[in-house]
């Protein structure tokens, strides 16, 4: 597939659908972005959530986007309009944000990049639907009340689906993945910090192979 035509058919629902796992993560140094981001792709994760935490985040996203053509980037802690833009323009296909506010909602849309908006609450929930975004990041997802909260909220809230993240670890994943409003999880655990550090890059494959592996209802 190449990136037009990921561009024209890509939706929130089909990021969350690649994989049981989208990787949170966090880039201190632009040398391992392509390492990286070819070990996550062998290790079969190619939704890839690139936070924009650190001054080199776009600068990775470009270098991934034209260096790693089956790596899908996504920008993550998206907190602005601004942002969202900033991200497009540097290769991103999707973003991730903390929480919702219409001001992104509408940029998104108005942009075509697919949102996946943070929500904790029902209220939030809601807010998130008026701007006609179903599908949804849980965060922080275990301090937000974890498996029972998503259990909860699939009464009022039949529709929406959910990617946890926070407190999520290959442990733990199994028993979001098996509930029936939750269609992947995030993480940062794929990427260990010593791992990245020591360019240990086999390591980051196996536990992307593991968390690729991981069964989904
Ligand atoms: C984040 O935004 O940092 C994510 O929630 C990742 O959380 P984790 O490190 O607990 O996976």
């Amino acid at each position: 597939m190449n990136r037009q035509t990921q561009l024209n058919i890509l939706t929130s629902l089909a990021v969350m659908e690649d994989a049981p796992v989208i990787p949170v993560i966090v880039l201190h140094d632009l040398a391992h972005a392509v390492p990286l981001a070819r070990a996550l792709v062998a290790g079969g994760i190619r939704m890839l959530e690139i936070t924009l935490r650190t001054p080199i985040a776009l600068e990775a996203m470009r270098l991934i986007s034209h260096e790693v053509p089956e790596a899908v980037v996504g920008a993550g802690t998206v907190c602005s309009a601004t942002d969202a833009q900033a991200a497009q323009d540097a290769g991103a296909q999707f973003a991730v944000s903390p929480g919702y506010t219409s001001e992104i909602g509408r940029v998104c849309r108005e942009i075509g990049l697919p949102l996946l908006p943070g929500v904790a609450t029902a209220s939030e929930i809601m807010h998130a639907q008026d701007g006609g975004y179903t599908e949804l990041k849980f965060f922080p997802a275990a301090q937000a009340g974890g498996v029972a909260m998503l259990r909860a909220l699939a009464g009022p809230f039949a529709q929406t689906r959910f990617c946890p993240t926070g407190g999520i670890s290959i442990q733990n994943a199994p028993e979001y993945l098996a509930l029936p409003n939750v269609i992947c999880v995030g993480g940062s655990w794929l990427i260990p910090a010593e791992a990245l550090a020591q360019g240990d890059f086999a390591r980051i494959e196996a536990l992307a192979h593991h968390a690729a592996c991981l069964q989904r209802t």
